[in-house]
């Protein structure tokens, strides 16, 4: 049965985990399909992890439609929720139901994701909710604000913890069907967990969430600079290193020469 938003509503009432995980592509989409997991975001993470960016910043709305497009021709499970990225839906309510419409007529995916909690946004929420898209909402550590805040953990002083929360409200009655809480304190995600009806889904918010999300790069030990609460589950990055230098070294032996940069490989 493929996931929907209302299948999330109903297992946060069961007290039944969400897993997510991001994809950037049909190969990494179709094996994480098929393994179980319920939710993959085509998150702007790509910017970093599969296109070399610094931050999310530069990815434009074609550049996650491209990617979402493969992603949802590997999936046939999960819900496909994809990231609006920075100024595809900041300016007003009209230019984020451009991009979100774009997103969902020309991915197949299912739902969009927009960071951010202040008041123009959630009139765009209202209105993407009541043209039939469903919205992922997103506070705490929001990427598309590094400039601002940085990498650190957020909502560390009553004041910001007030303001994360209140956020966290505002998007439920705006009508997001689901909530990331990104790298703010156990106690806190626990809290807005407890508090609202909607699934929470934490990246470095404890484990008293709904639901938890990681960048698969990050859980593949790919990534150039692993957040602190992510945990590596494999090392991708050495095992493919062993495949290719395997690889050199039977294309060397098999032609019997010796190769120029690396003498280690023995003809
Ligand atoms: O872009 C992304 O990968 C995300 C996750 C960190 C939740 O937004």
């Amino acid at each position: 049965m493929a996931v929907t938003p209302r299948t999330l509503a109903r297992w946060k009432q069961e007290n039944r985990p969400i897993v997510a995980l991001t994809a950037t592509d049909y190969a990494f989409a179709r094996v994480l399909d098929g393994a179980g997991i319920d939710l993959i975001l085509v998150g702007d993470s790509l910017a970093m992890v599969a296109l070399g960016h610094a931050t999310t910043l530069p990815l434009t709305l074609d550049d996650i439609i491209h990617h979402a497009k493969a992603v949802c021709r590997g999936v046939q499970r999960a819900l496909v929720v994809v990231d609006l990225p920075f100024l595809s839906y900041q300016i007003d309510s009209a230019q984020a139901i451009a991009s979100a419409g774009r997103i969902l007529q020309e991915t197949g995916a299912a739902a969009v994701k927009l960071e951010g909690g202040y008041p123009q946004l959630l009139d765009s929420v209202k209105r993407l909710v009541e043209i039939g898209i469903p919205v992922m909402g997103h506070v705490g550590l929001t990427p598309q604000s590094i400039h601002q805040t940085g990498y650190r953990q957020q909502g560390q002083d009553p004041a910001a913890e007030a303001k994360i929360l209140a956020e966290a409200i505002a998007l439920e009655q705006a009508g997001v069907f689901c909530l990331v809480l990104e790298h703010i304190t156990a106690d806190l995600a626990r809290r807005i967990s407890q508090q609202l009806t909607i699934p929470t889904i934490g990246i470095g918010a404890g484990s008293a969430c709904d639901g938890q999300i990681l960048v698969t790069h990050d859980l593949l030990g790919f990534s150039e600079r692993q957040p602190p609460f992510a945990k590596v589950y494999t090392d991708l990055q050495a095992t493919i290193t062993t495949a290719a230098c395997q690889y050199i070294t039977d294309v060397f032996q098999n032609a019997q020469v010796k190769h120029p940069d690396f003498p280690e490989v023995k003809p």
